[in-house]
């Protein structure tokens, strides 16, 4: 098995590819790969492995060991081209000829700047229409952009060779919403606007943008996080069960009706590294949605998510409709960093006549050290799904091209500023406090 990766040296490739190919092998799951590591960069075989090594330390769920890494290092070659070179993919081929490499997995962890020259550079490669492609958002700078390159590589191979990531799609606890809401008389026959008051989705992180100023400025968290990620969750929350999922999901987001919006930006944003001093690019965004259908009715779906904040979390509050006298059940899937599934409930306060009293059933998933062991990360799930060719974790074009005119149509509100908590909302944030 082969897995080309352009763009190896960028921080999608150090942060997530490269730890994820680590515990794979690690784990000695896919373990018999050979990655070619393409980059711009002049780097020897040495300097290359020099620049993953503490990027496998520090963002590989397993532990670092140094004897499984160097084994590790042997199966990836460091390759320089210049993407922009057409002469390139032909000594590319040249390269692929004499390593006997045929059919492989090409990855983009690229800016879509460059997706135009690589499809262009893959007519010089021999049988391409054998191979897959994974492509990364943004899948092009704008929607156009994205058809245009969508087609493109539909007239290169076959439709079911290419692979467009939404790495949430491989996230444990994502996958766990459909076992949860359709596993459970209790949760799958009160899933509708007579029991369901509102759902938040929130996902928070603490960093800012790192060193991705060019990317993030150009794309804000409506288009990095909204878009993609936040509608996933949201539509697989919200669907209907069926057996064609990509089909479901987009029945939710045709019904989909974005009602009100906030946007921040946290303080000293401009200050980051290219990022224009007068940019209004939002780092936080907060939305009203309803979905206009016969379940959701008038039921509000609030997401936020936000850089810069005061601690990483995601997760998902669904808010059951109060009966009289008596608070809201909860029910809280928890996605990130922590995972785990949360019910609060009610009961008699014990030796009281009438009082209730709200207590707790608190699960947590990853507490557990053997959960922990068993549950891949997302990228590690997704390469395994790629190299045996199952497409169940990935989103379909006709989704991603649908979510990005709808986020495209936003009339988007200047942003406040904000230092680490967010100072308005469009509700009440529902936050569980919990013991681990
Ligand atoms: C990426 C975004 O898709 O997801 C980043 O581009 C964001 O801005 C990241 O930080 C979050 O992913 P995760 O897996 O750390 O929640």
């Amino acid at each position: 098995m082969t897995l080309t990766i352009f763009g190896s040296t960028g921080d999608l490739s150090l942060r997530k590819l490269f730890p994820a190919l680590y515990n794979l092998y690690s784990l000695k799951k896919d373990a018999d790969f050979k990655i070619i590591a393409i980059g711009r960069r002049n780097l020897s075989h040495h300097q290359f492995i020099d620049m993953i090594r503490p990027k496998i330390c520090e963002y590989a769920r397993l532990s670092f060991d140094e004897d499984i890494f160097n084994e590790f290092s042997e199966h990836i070659v460091y390759y320089q081209m210049n993407l922009t070179e057409a002469d390139d993919y032909v000594k590319l081929n040249g390269f692929y000829h004499e390593n006997q490499i045929e059919a492989q997995t090409f990855y983009l962890a690229l800016s879509p700047r460059f997706f135009h020259s690589v499809i262009e550079g893959f007519k010089r490669l021999d049988q391409i229409e054998r191979n897959n492609v994974v492509i990364e958002k943004p899948f092009g700078i704008n929607t156009a952009d994205m058809i245009d390159i969508n087609h493109k590589l539909m007239q290169l191979f076959p439709k079911d060779h290419v692979y467009y990531i939404d790495h949430y799609l491989g996230k444990e606890m994502i996958q766990n919403i459909k076992t949860i809401r359709f596993k459970n008389a209790l949760f799958k026959n009160s899933w509708n606007h007579e029991m369901i008051d509102s759902i938040q989705i929130s996902a928070l992180e603490a960093d800012g943008i790192l060193n991705r100023g060019a990317y993030y400025d150009a794309s804000g968290a409506l288009k990095d996080m909204v878009q993609n990620h936040l509608l996933q969750i949201l539509t697989i929350l919200t669907m209907e069960e069926s057996e064609n999922q990509h089909e479901a999901q987009m029945q939710i987001l045709k019904k989909l009706r974005i009602n009100q919006i906030l946007l921040g930006q946290y303080s000293g944003y401009r200050n980051e590294k290219d990022v224009d001093e007068h940019s209004n690019t939002e780092t936080y965004a907060e939305l009203q949605c309803f979905i206009d259908n016969e379940r959701w009715k008038d039921v509000p779906i609030y997401i936020r998510t936000g850089k810069k904040l005061k601690k990483r979390e995601i997760v998902v509050i669904v808010k059951f409709k109060a009966l009289e006298g008596s608070p809201s059940n909860l029910l809280e899937i928890k996605i990130q960093p922590t995972e785990g599934v949360y019910l609060q409930f009610n009961i008699k306060k014990p030796g009281a006549k009438d009082q209730i009293e709200t207590v707790q059933m608190d699960f947590c998933q990853s507490c557990v050290e053997i959960n922990r062991i068993n549950t891949p990360e997302a990228y590690e799930r997704l390469f395994e799904e790629v190299f045996h060719h199952q497409r169940e974790y990935f989103s379909s074009f006709e989704q991603i091209l649908f979510s990005s005119s709808l986020i495209e149509s936003i009339q988007k509100p200047k942003p406040f500023i904000y230092d680490h908590s967010i100072p308005y909302s469009l509700t009440e944030w529902v936050e569980i406090p919990h013991n681990y």
